[in-house]
């Protein structure tokens, strides 16, 4: 509540994004720099292969933004940002975020950052007396869903790849950190995201690049997997909300409910840059795949009074028109440093 008066009555208040150079990360930075003009933002990034300051352009002339190049994994970094600054508030979007990275290249880097990261930044914000710690999960702690049904904030944890178990470890870590501590910590857990200046290794954006390019469209195992897509920027609006008022020590789920499946995410993209389905290949599936997510918000939409702005039509064509209109963007990010990254990800398959 200190929070939302602060925000509510524009007085300024200093905020550590972490991973703010990353997908989700920049738009929230965006997001908050435009709807409140006195904020102070500080973000710490390591700027892995996922982490482009390009995202960030515009915003990093604002004199209110800073960056810091670091590690949250390292507590040598982590001392020297909280030693440089007194935060009201800390959001931790820093991860690794890729489940085929998780199972391919193996899960210790995940631990690291997405577990030991994590802990390193709650002990820091119960130190120096951060008012507020939010901490950016995923619908994917809970594990698969039949045919039937949607995960809420009492579904039992039962992530199924490395990649979901360390993000499970470290919502762990937070609930202990609130429970034996006092840390006032919320924990959000959101649907797949997608929209601008996504890595283009995930689903959409993956295969809004290819078929632009009239590449194959790699749709893994039968295409039939369910995920509930949610367009970035209402995301950004929920964290916003859960920053400002949501209860300390709870979690809060966020989805737009769009369940879709994957092989009708891929025609919707073809059909809407008007190229042909010839270019779908369906490849080997991914080890342990999970079925289907669908998530159950109504606490964050009946509580915060949180609800998407976005279609799920409306959202695709904008995020189509925005990797039309930033094609350099996307070269860029699609060569050099990442071009090996490219051909070791999906050899095989
Ligand atoms: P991303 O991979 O685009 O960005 C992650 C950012 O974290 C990058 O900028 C990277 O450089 C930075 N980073 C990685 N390791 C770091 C470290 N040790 N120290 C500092 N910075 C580090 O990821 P994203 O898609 O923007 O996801 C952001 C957060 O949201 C993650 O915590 C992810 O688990 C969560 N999430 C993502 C989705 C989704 O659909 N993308 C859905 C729900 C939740
Ligand atoms: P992804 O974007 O990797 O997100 P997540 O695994 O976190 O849900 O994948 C979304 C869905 O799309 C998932 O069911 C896997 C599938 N997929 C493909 O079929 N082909 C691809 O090339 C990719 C990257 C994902």
């Amino acid at each position: 509540m200190v929070l939302q008066n602060q925000l509510d009555r524009g007085v300024a208040m200093k905020i550590l994004v972490t991973g703010g150079a990353g997908f989700i990360g920049s738009n929230f930075i965006r997001y908050m720099m435009e709807a409140y003009p006195d904020i102070e933002i500080v973000n710490m990034d390591i700027l892995t292969y996922a982490g482009n300051l390009e995202n960030l352009a515009g915003i990093d002339e604002n004199p209110s933004y800073a960056f810091f190049r670091g590690d949250i994994s390292s507590s040598e970094d982590v001392g020297k940002i909280f030693s440089s600054h007194s935060f009201d508030a800390v959001v931790n979007f820093a991860a690794e975020s890729h489940v085929d990275r998780s199972l391919h290249f193996g899960p210790q880097v995940f631990i690291k950052t997405n577990i030991l990261g994590t802990q390193l930044l709650l002990d820091a914000a119960r130190e120096s007396g951060v008012a507020r710690f939010v901490q950016i999960s995923t619908d994917e702690v809970y594990g698969s869903l039949g045919p039937e049904g949607s995960f809420s904030e009492t579904t039992p944890l039962a992530p199924n790849n490395p990649y979901a178990a360390t993000k499970a470890g470290a919502d762990f870590m937070v609930r202990a950190a609130a429970h034996s501590h006092g840390v006032d910590a919320v924990v959000t857990r959101c649907s797949n995201n997608f929209g601008p200046y996504q890595f283009p290794e995930k689903l959409i954006p993956l295969m809004i690049a290819n078929a632009m390019e009239d590449k194959e469209l790699p749709v893994y195992g039968d295409g039939m997997h369910v995920r509930d897509w949610i367009h970035v920027r209402d995301h950004c609006k929920a964290v916003d909300a859960v920053l400002r008022s949501g209860r300390p020590g709870d979690v809060y789920n966020i989805g737009s409910m769009y369940d879709v499946p994957n092989l009708e995410v891929v025609r919707t993209i073809l059909k809407h840059l008007n190229k042909p389905e010839s270019l779908i290949r369906f490849v080997k599936d991914r080890p342990g795949h999970d079925r289907r997510y669908a998530m159950d918000a109504t606490k964050i939409r009946d509580e915060l009074g949180w609800t998407p702005d976005n279609t799920f039509d409306d959202a695709i064509q904008k995020t189509i028109d925005w990797y039309l209109g930033n094609r350099s963007w996307l070269e860029r990010v699609r060569s050099g440093k990442y071009a090996s990254y490219y051909e070791s990800m999906y050899m095989g398959r």
